[in-house]
């Protein structure tokens, strides 16, 4: 679960003040799969690095499951970021000279979980996102945009994380494609028992969230 109160970030430049995100309060339960929607400049961005806790709020509450984020110091914070938080990227972010099978395995190697019990988490995960055995060995050029963003999925599902944030996770996809991977990560949020939060400028992506957040100039207008 994810329950955010009065959430807000300043940003100061001389003596203009933006409030990039303006006192921002909403619950999402475990298991939801839930849309981020605004125009350009709206806070988008902003509210995802807080609750990825890439960025500090000016004020405001944080609790993921139970624990308050905003009261972590840097090394917690670090270990939060590591074991409760899933990221996923509009361009995948996988690293290009590893396979998809290593690249899933990175972040639990991170967490220190042992070579045999990551490589057969790997496996699995990438078996439920749809990478058949004979890609799991390929390096990311040798996969298609859908199945690199799949990968990405199972990567961000490694350390059974928490709460997902997902950033135009079907930015560069066709609709088609986009249509699946959406369907992909609405039935990972229920079977996962995680959160997922998708930034997207895509109503059809909207559409199929159970919850939906619009922003306007930093505030939430539903
Ligand atoms: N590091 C920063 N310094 C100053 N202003 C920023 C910074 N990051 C974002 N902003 C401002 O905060 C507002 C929200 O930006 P952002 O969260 O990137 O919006 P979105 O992702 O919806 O396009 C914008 O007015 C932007 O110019
Ligand atoms: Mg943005």
């Amino acid at each position: 679960m994810l329950k955010v109160e009065n959430l807000t970030k300043q940003f100061k430049s001389g003596d203009y003040t933006v409030d990039a995100v303006d006192k921002i309060s909403f619950y999402l339960p475990t298991g939801v799969f839930a849309a981020i929607l605004g125009k350009s400049g709206s806070g988008k961005s902003t509210l995802l690095s807080l609750l990825g806790a890439l960025d500090k709020p000016t004020e405001g509450n944080i609790q993921v499951n139970l624990q308050e984020i905003s009261k972590m110091k840097d090394s917690q914070l670090i270990k939060y970021r590591r074991d409760k938080i899933g990221f996923i990227f509009q361009s995948y972010n996988l690293i290009p000279n590893l396979t998809a099978l290593e690249n899933v395995c990175l972040p639990m190697e991170f967490a220190g979980v042992k070579k045999i019990a990551r490589m057969k988490r790997a496996v699995e995960l990438l078996d439920q996102v749809g990478i058949t055995l004979d890609k799991q060995d390929r390096i990311p050029s040798r996969l298609s945009g859908g199945e690199q963003q799949r990968v990405a999925i199972a990567r961000a599902l490694a350390n059974k994380p928490a709460l997902i944030l997902a950033d135009e996770p079907t930015g560069n996809l066709d609709s088609k494609t986009a249509k699946i991977i959406i369907d992909l990560l609405k039935n990972l949020a229920k079977s996962k028992k995680t959160t997922i939060i998708a930034v997207t400028h895509d109503k059809e992506v909207a559409k199929q969230a159970k919850i939906v957040l619009e922003l306007k100039d930093g505030k939430l207008v539903k």
